[in-house]
């Protein structure tokens, strides 16, 4: 088997999410790091590209000429795949520019600013016939995909709520409000729409869709800034509706003192409920109607296929969010490879979250401000 061509746009010396994108596509062998654009700074980009071993003329300075230079290889020699990792603001125009080029990509969330432009890139990767993915890592964990499996083989009954939290106390702390690295974050010109919900709490929502396989379809929402100075909410408490009339609660928040990551999905059938935490990822908690909780092990033979395929480390060792990052790239690669070389990908490869789900989630987050608007009556999403 081939390894396919893989390039990184932005993910820096000392961003936040780089080192996850750089350990996560290459940690089965399936990627080969070709290519990068990985500052915003072009000396600091080049520099950090050849120092994790980029040739000379495959670090680039800016995505602009990288882009300019790697859509005339020929097709059989491209990036199979580009990922996304510059702030919110640059998504767009940095994914519609490569898309259009035909390259396929996978663009961390939020997968724009707008709904209009998600639409926009939803249409284009149709039109273009190009994968373009979206980074809900957290749907990598097979747990999460054990959940999944789970709701959908019915083991749960029929559906009734679901609780999805991502509250921590990352943002809690007013004397820091002034510094640029937190202030962007709330602040609509830099970080859109909204910003605790943008940044944090549109992964549990994803997730409360991903799990149940159903969209969302309204939502009554209440946003809050605990910092005064801050000019988009830092806690959001919404209630929402999804598919099938089965009952929604988001609650996302910078002000959760003493939680520390904080992302969290429960989901409660006529027959059992179920209980997950980002931070005690290789448990699941299932307790069936009128019986008591048990623990369901990550690794266990016991498992649904679709958590078996992407588990990776034996039972008992840990396995975190490198590992569920990975798998997304997994899928896209079965997904690419199969495409490239005409072969079918397995079905289960294609649980990655796609420019669509990306798109719901900005639909989601534009019916949250309506319900504002509407002091927090019901809107449609
Ligand atoms: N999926 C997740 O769990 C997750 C977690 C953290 C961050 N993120 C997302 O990842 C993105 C980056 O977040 P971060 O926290 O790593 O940000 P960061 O500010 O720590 O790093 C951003 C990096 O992008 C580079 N950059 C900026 N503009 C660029 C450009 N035009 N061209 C090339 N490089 C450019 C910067 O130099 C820096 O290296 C955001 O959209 C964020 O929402 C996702």
């Amino acid at each position: 088997m081939h390894k396919l061509r893989w390039g990184l746009i932005g993910g820096g010396e000392g961003s936040q999410i780089g080192f996850t994108h750089r350990a996560a596509a290459q940690l089965e062998g399936n990627f080969y790091f070709d290519a990068g654009a990985l500052d915003v700074d072009s000396i600091k980009a080049k520099k950090f590209g050849k120092k994790l071993g980029l040739s000379e003329k495959k670090s680039y300075g800016s995505w602009e000429e990288m882009l300019e230079k790697e859509k005339k290889i020929k097709t059989s020699e491209r990036l199979d795949l580009v990922t996304v990792a510059t702030p919110n603001s640059t998504h767009f125009e940095i994914t519609k520019s490569f898309l259009s080029e035909g390259f396929n990509v996978l663009c961390e969330k939020p997968l724009t600013m707008t709904v209009t432009e998600a639409q926009e890139l939803v249409k284009l990767a149709k039109v273009k016939s190009k994968i373009c993915a979206v980074n809900y890592g957290y749907t990598g964990y097979p747990l999460v995909r054990q959940m999944r499996s789970m709701v959908l083989n019915g083991d749960l009954g029929d559906l009734r709520v679901v609780f999805a939290e991502f509250a921590g106390g990352f943002m809690a702390d007013s004397s820091d409000s002034d510094n640029p690295r937190v202030k962007w974050r709330f602040t609509a010109k830099h970080a859109g729409m909204a910003a605790i919900t943008i940044d944090c709490g549109i992964h549990a929502l994803n997730m409360a869709c991903f799990v149940t396989n159903k969209k969302i379809v309204k939502v009554s929402s209440d946003f809050f800034s605990g910092i005064k100075s801050r000019e988009l909410e830092d806690d959001n408490l919404s209630s929402f509706r999804m598919e099938d009339d089965v009952a929604g609660r988001l609650w996302t928040s910078g002000l959760a003192i003493g939680r520390t990551h904080g992302l969290t999905l429960q989901v409660f059938g006529s027959k059992g409920g179920l209980s997950w935490k980002q931070e005690q990822p290789n448990q699941l908690f299932w307790t069936p109607l009128n019986e008591s909780t048990r623990i369901i092990e990550r690794g266990h033979s016991s498992l649904y296929p679709s958590a078996q395929r992407i588990n990776k480390i034996t039972i008992g060792h840990p396995e975190g969010m490198i590992a569920a990052f990975s798998n997304i790239y997994k899928d896209l690669f079965e997904n690419i490879y199969a495409r490239k070389f005409g072969n079918n990908p397995s079905e289960l490869s294609n649980s990655y979250p796609t420019v669509e789900d990306g798109c719901h989630s900005l639909e989601i987050v534009k019916a949250m401000k309506n319900s504002i608007s509407l002091n927090g009556s019901w809107a449609r999403v």
